[in-house]
């Protein structure tokens, strides 16, 4: 897959919980491409968790870091990237990775989201008393840009239908 899909980068994009670091990891050893995780890599950059930076530097900082690494990343080749769920939100950024990379919507379902979400606490937009109406919210807001945004999107985060789709858009 890695030769016949050349130096495209896999990008993957969609809502908090929805998979994409544990897909882009899986993606990633099956496709023999290199893992980033964007958000970890700003964390790793910035030598802060992202709640610190929100709490401590605001959204707007956050959001203009991201923007920063996702075009320094963007010039990757080969790589498997798993972006933050707002990433796609700037229309900079969308242009950015799709210059370099396919753009892979995962599309799970809302439920399998809230479970997802049950184990983390690390997500700074939701931590509010009303967590799963915010959610819900967010989520209802932004579906319609993932699917505009992205060349594909697969409704089943399985990794095997993640892929199915890769080979076929190569
Ligand atoms: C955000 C999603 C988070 C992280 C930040 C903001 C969002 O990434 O970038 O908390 O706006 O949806 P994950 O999708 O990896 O949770």
């Amino acid at each position: 897959l890695h030769e016949k899909y050349g130096k495209k980068n896999l990008v993957l994009c969609g809502f908090m919980g929805s998979g994409k670091t544990t897909i882009g990891r899986k993606l990633a050893r099956v496709t023999g491409l290199d893992f980033v995780d964007a958000d970890l890599y700003l964390e790793e950059k910035e030598g802060m968790k992202i709640s610190d930076i929100f709490a401590q530097k605001g959204e707007a900082y956050f959001r203009d870091r991201e923007t920063a690494y996702i075009r320094e990343l963007s010039q990757r080749d080969g790589i498997v990237l798993s972006l933050g769920g707002g990433a796609v939100l700037r229309p900079e950024n969308v242009a950015a990775v799709k210059e370099t990379g396919l753009l892979i919507h995962l599309d799970t379902p809302f439920y399998r989201i809230l479970k997802n979400l049950s184990y983390s606490n690390s997500r700074p937009l939701l931590n509010r008393p009303d967590k799963q109406a915010e959610t819900r919210r967010l989520y209802n807001a932004r579906k319609a840009i993932y699917h505009r945004v992205s060349d594909t999107s697969v409704r089943s985060p399985k990794l095997s239908e993640v892929l199915d789709k890769v080979v076929k858009s190569v």
